[in-house]
């Protein structure tokens, strides 16, 4: 079930959410929530945040998936997949049919959608691929064209290559080993099924060094590149700014943003990569930062920018 334009209900709602599936998924788990509020309001691109280890737990902070999928079957239920790696995602590997969950969602911006029936190319790596495939479902609906690029290390972490074959116009899968698909990663084919695809617009979500060199190769190509980031995040509705990074805005000016409401889908070339992790000299509010001339205009006029304002260009 993907909402047509104009039909999502605004805001993040936090709901006790009862456990219909969780599945394995080839190196993944897939778990199925009972969750009406945020299956009405969902858009891809946007995710979820769980409470995890229960009622008494050292495990304060919640932690974030990206929604895979939403239906509208017992009121509307949010699937997402995930890899267990740590102690939360193995204590939610580990709940079964009937759990409540504490999950709050739908958070972040979402993927925005051309006006216009364009080829769209969904690069995904891992557990990246996930969010990719309502976003296929919205774009079908806009009558635009879509060709899959998914990846991982092995066969097993690539998600979704049978629904990417089934569903894309093309689906190229890459795997580090071989195991599936063409050895090496996603970037090594990304200009072939670029060249052949005609591919106006490229959406991507996976591990930040993938999308810091799909981006590269968006620019290359001149290709508009939206990706979906994963900053860690520690409370995901943008109180406590451990998850920001620095976005140049469509003026010019570098700001440290929030990825969970400022993001996590950003303009691929707007975010500064080389220095994600940092606070580069020139973002607004860094230690010894001072407005340049034009911008000092600008403030002058409309009041100072202030940090944690959204830099995504629209
Ligand atoms: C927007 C978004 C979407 C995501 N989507 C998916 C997905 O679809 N599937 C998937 O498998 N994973 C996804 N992740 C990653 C997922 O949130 C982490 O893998 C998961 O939180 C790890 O939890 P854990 O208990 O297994 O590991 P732990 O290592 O025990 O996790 C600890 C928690 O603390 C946080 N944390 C750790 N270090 C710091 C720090 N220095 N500062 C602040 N917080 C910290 C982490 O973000 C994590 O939430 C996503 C992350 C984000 C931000
Ligand atoms: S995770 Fe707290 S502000 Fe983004």
């Amino acid at each position: 079930m993907t909402q047509p334009d104009g039909e999502a209900q605004a805001g993040p709602v936090q709901v006790r959410g009862t456990v219909l599936t969780v599945r394995r998924v080839d190196a993944y788990y897939a778990m199925t929530v009972v969750a009406p509020g945020i299956a009405a309001r969902f858009r891809p691109g946007q995710f979820v945040t769980l409470a995890v280890g229960g009622p008494v737990t050292a495990m304060l902070l919640r932690r974030s998936f990206s929604i895979h999928d939403v239906r509208a079957d017992h009121g509307g239920t949010v699937e997402f997949v995930f890899s267990a790696e740590g102690a939360g995602t193995r204590w939610l590997a580990e709940r079964r049919s009937r759990d409540v969950i504490d999950i709050t969602g739908p958070l972040g911006r979402p993927f925005p959608v051309p006006r216009d029936p364009v080829s769209c190319l969904l690069v995904g790596g891992g557990y990246g691929s996930a969010p990719l495939f309502s976003l296929a479902a919205r774009l079908r609906d806009r009558r635009c064209t879509v060709d899959f690029l998914l990846g991982a290390a092995t066969g097993d972490r690539v998600f979704g290559a049978l629904t990417a074959r089934r569903t894309g116009r093309t689906a190229t899968i890459t795997t580090e080993d071989g195991s599936l698909g063409a050895r090496g990663v996603v970037t090594d084919m990304m200009g072939q099924v670029i060249h052949e695809a005609r591919t106006d617009v490229i959406y991507a979500c996976g591990p930040m060094p993938m999308l810091r060199q799909v981006t590269s190769l968006a620019r290359r190509y001149d290709i508009p590149v939206q990706v979906a980031v994963e900053e860690l995040m520690a409370c995901g509705i943008g109180v406590c700014m451990t998850c920001v990074l620095p976005v140049t805005g469509t003026d010019g000016i570098t700001r440290m943003v929030r990825s969970c409401v400022d993001g996590p889908v950003f303009r691929g070339e707007q975010v500064r990569w080389d220095d994600v992790g940092t606070i580069p000299f020139d973002a607004v509010g860094a230690p010894g930062w001072e407005p340049r001339r034009r911008a000092a205009g600008l403030s002058a006029a409309r009041g100072a920018p202030r940090a944690g304002k959204s830099a995504n260009g629209d």
